[in-house]
């Protein structure tokens, strides 16, 4: 399998303050990986570094991203090339409809261009895929829209966009059963339809249940201190980060 994203070396933060310390990690192209660690640990950062945020400035290390250093590139051509972020909070977009939305994103990449009645087919297919009203689709761009209905929007977005990478910020954080039930749907059908790879921050292992998960990463205070098996999910949830936070000292000492 051929490496998709490969991170070597990276260290990153905001102008005035440094967060991701000699970060380095590996992603296979179709594979599902995990990011856990406490809160304010940089998982959020280091999925915002990823999609090339301007808000932070890498300070050293490589991002190369299916066979390109994509470091120094904007987020858009990191977006063309086939990363996705789902924001923790996803950004209203007032005098936006939804649907012009999806319908400019998608006609901007060459591989998903079709015709205005086959992308509203497809649309309809997605939005009943994920128990989404249509009516959604004429509001403006996650305007008013709740936490749950934003997170369905997410998962249209990344089922229409098939994107090589989906980048997962604790897109089921605060969901309903039911909600969380779509967004599980919208992340197997992105799996199996697109065959994409992912990065899932989480706090929740409910979720994480029906996915087959290749490796999950712990990070602490903004270093990956640990990369492991499925099984540190459940380590984790059983026992915390305290393990983790002893082992960050040893590596600050080392
Ligand atoms: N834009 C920013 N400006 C200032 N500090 C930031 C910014 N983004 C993140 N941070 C800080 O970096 C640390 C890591 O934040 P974040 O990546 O959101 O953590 P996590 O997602 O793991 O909870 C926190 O201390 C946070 O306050
Ligand atoms: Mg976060």
């Amino acid at each position: 399998m051929s490496q998709l994203l490969t991170i070597s070396g990276l260290s990153a933060g905001t102008e005035d303050k440094p967060i991701l310390h000699d970060i380095d990690l590996a992603i296979d192209a179709g594979e599902t990986h995990v990011l856990m660690g406490p809160n304010g640990a940089g998982k959020s950062t280091l999925g915002h570094v990823i999609m090339g945020d301007p808000v932070y400035k890498v300070s050293s290390g490589t991002i190369v991203f299916d066979g390109e250093d994509v470091t120094e590139k904007a987020a858009d051509k990191r977006s063309l090339a086939g990363i996705f972020l789902s924001y923790q909070a996803p950004v209203e977009v007032p005098g936006v409809p939804l649907y012009s939305f999806l319908r400019t994103i998608c006609q901007m990449r060459p591989e998903l261009k079709t015709t205005a009645r086959k992308f509203r087919q497809r649309v309809s297919e997605v939005s009943e895929q994920l128990d989404m009203d249509e009516s959604f689709l004429t509001r403006e761009l996650n305007v008013g829209f709740s936490g749950g209905e934003k997170k369905k929007i997410e998962m249209l977005q990344l089922l229409l966009l098939r994107p090589k990478l989906a980048i997962l910020d604790e897109t089921d954080s605060g969901l309903d059963v039911d909600a969380l039930s779509v967004v599980s749907r919208g992340i197997e059908a992105y799996r199996s339809e697109c065959d994409g790879a992912l990065l899932m921050i989480t706090h929740n292992t409910r979720i994480l249940e029906r996915l087959s998960v290749d490796q999950t990463h712990v990070m602490v205070q903004g270093n990956l201190v640990e990369t492991g098996p499925a099984s540190l999910i459940d380590e984790i949830d059983e026992r915390g980060f305290g393990r983790f936070e002893g082992a960050l000292g040893e590596k600050v000492e080392a």
